[in-house]
C-alpha cells in the first residue's frame, strides 16, 4: 500500500524556515516537516565529511517519519552532501525516495537577472569553498562571471540575534564591501545562505541602489513546484492537508521561541537526536 506523507525540509538550523515560508505560500496543499540541527549548527565552518555525515543522518531521519521527498534547504549541505547521497545512498537506504537542494534552482535562474553578467555571491565559508555555485553556474550561463565572497560569522551573529549590534553590522558591512572590491560590474547579488534573508534589507542599505539582492525562497518554491508538476511519480505520494510540523535537535522551547524571529509560523517543535541514529 502507497504511505502518503510530508514534504520535508532540512535545514542546519532556523534559515531554512525562511525556504518553507516561501515553498508553503506557493504550495500550501502539501504536508511539511520541517528539521533543524539547531544542536549540531554552523555547519558552514565543518568540514565536507562531517557535513555530509550530519545531512546523511537528517536525511534518514525525514525518510523514517514518511518523507518521499526531502529538500535540503541549506545551500551549505547542498554544496557538500547532495551529491554523494544523490549518487551513493539513495538506491541504498530508500530506492524511489528523492533528495533536491538550494543550488541548482537558483543558479538555474540567477544570470538572467544580471545584465552586467557579473554576479556576487555572499554565503558560508563551506559553500564557497566547495565552488558549487560557479560550476553550477557555468553550465547555465557560461557568459557570466561569479565572485564569491565568504561571511563566516554572519549565521552565527543571526542566530544568536546580534547582527543589529554595532559590531555585528560592521562584520556585515566589512563582507559585502569585500566582495564589491572584486569587481565595480556586480550588479546582482544572490544570497546563497538561508540565514540572510533576515538581513536582507540591512544588505540593501549597504550596497548601492543599482544592485539587486536576490533571496533564494521563492526561486526554490517555484522549482518545487515545477519538479512537482514533472515528477508524478513523487507528487502522489506527498500527503495534501496542508499541516506543518516542526522538529529539532535542539531544546524545543529554545527553537520555538528563536523560530519566531525568522518566521511567522506559529511553531511547537518536537525534539529529535540525530547523534543517536
Ligand atoms: N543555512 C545554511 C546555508 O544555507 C548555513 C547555516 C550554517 O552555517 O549552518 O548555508
Amino acid at each position: 500500500m502507497l504511505m502518503e506523507g510530508p514534504i520535508g525540509i532540512f535545514d542546519s538550523g532556523y534559515g531554512g524556515l525562511t525556504v518553507l515560508e516561501d515553498i508553503q505560500k506557493r504550495l500550501p496543499q502539501y504536508d511539511y516537516l520541517y528539521l533543524g540541527d539547531n544542536a549540531r549548527a554552523p555547519y558552514g565552518t565543518r568540514s565536507f565529511e562531517v557535513i555530509y555525515e550530519y545531512t546523511l543522518q537528517a536525511v534518514e531521519e525525514l525518510f523514517d517519519r514518511g518523507c518521499h521527498l526531502v529538500i535540503l534547504a541549506c545551500n551549505t549541505a547542498s554544496a557538500k552532501a547532495l551529491r554523494t547521497i544523490q549518487q551513493n545512498d539513495l538506491k541504498r537506504i530508500a530506492p524511489g525516495k528523492k533528495v533536491l537542494g538550494v543550488i541548482r534552482p537558483s543558479t538555474e535562474l540567477i544570470g538572467s537577472y544580471s545584465r552586467s553578467k557579473e554576479l556576487g555571491i555572499l554565503a558560508t565559508e563551506g559553500t564557497v569553498i566547495s565552488n558549487s555555485y560557479v560550476i553550477e553556474l557555468q553550465k547555465f550561463f557560461p557568459d557570466c562571471k561569479v565572485h564569491q565572497q565568504a561571511c563566516p560569522i554572519w549565521v552565527p551573529l543571526i542566530e544568536n540575534n546580534e547582527h543589529g549590534t554595532d559590531e555585528g553590522k560592521a562584520f556585515i558591512r566589512q563582507d559585502i564591501e569585500r566582495l564589491l572590491r572584486k569587481s565595480p560590474n556586480i550588479d546582482t547579488i544572490l544570497l546563497g545562505c538561508t540565514h540572510y534573508p533576515l538581513i536582507k534589507e540591512e544588505i540593501e542599505k549597504i550596497v548601492p541602489a543599482s544592485i539587486k539582492v536576490i533571496a533564494q525562497g521563492q526561486i526554490v518554491a517555484e522549482s518545487l513546484q515545477s519538479y512537482l508538476d514533472r515528477h508524478p511519480e513523487i507528487e502522489t505520494k506527498c500527503s495534501r492537508e496542508g499541516k506543518l510540523s516542526f522538529f529539532t535537535s535542539e531544546n524545543t522551547l529554545l527553537f520555538d521561541n528563536n523560530a519566531a524571529r525568522f518566521t511567522s509560523f506559529d511553531i511547537k517543535s518536537t525534539h529529535v537526536d540525530l547523534s543517536k541514529r
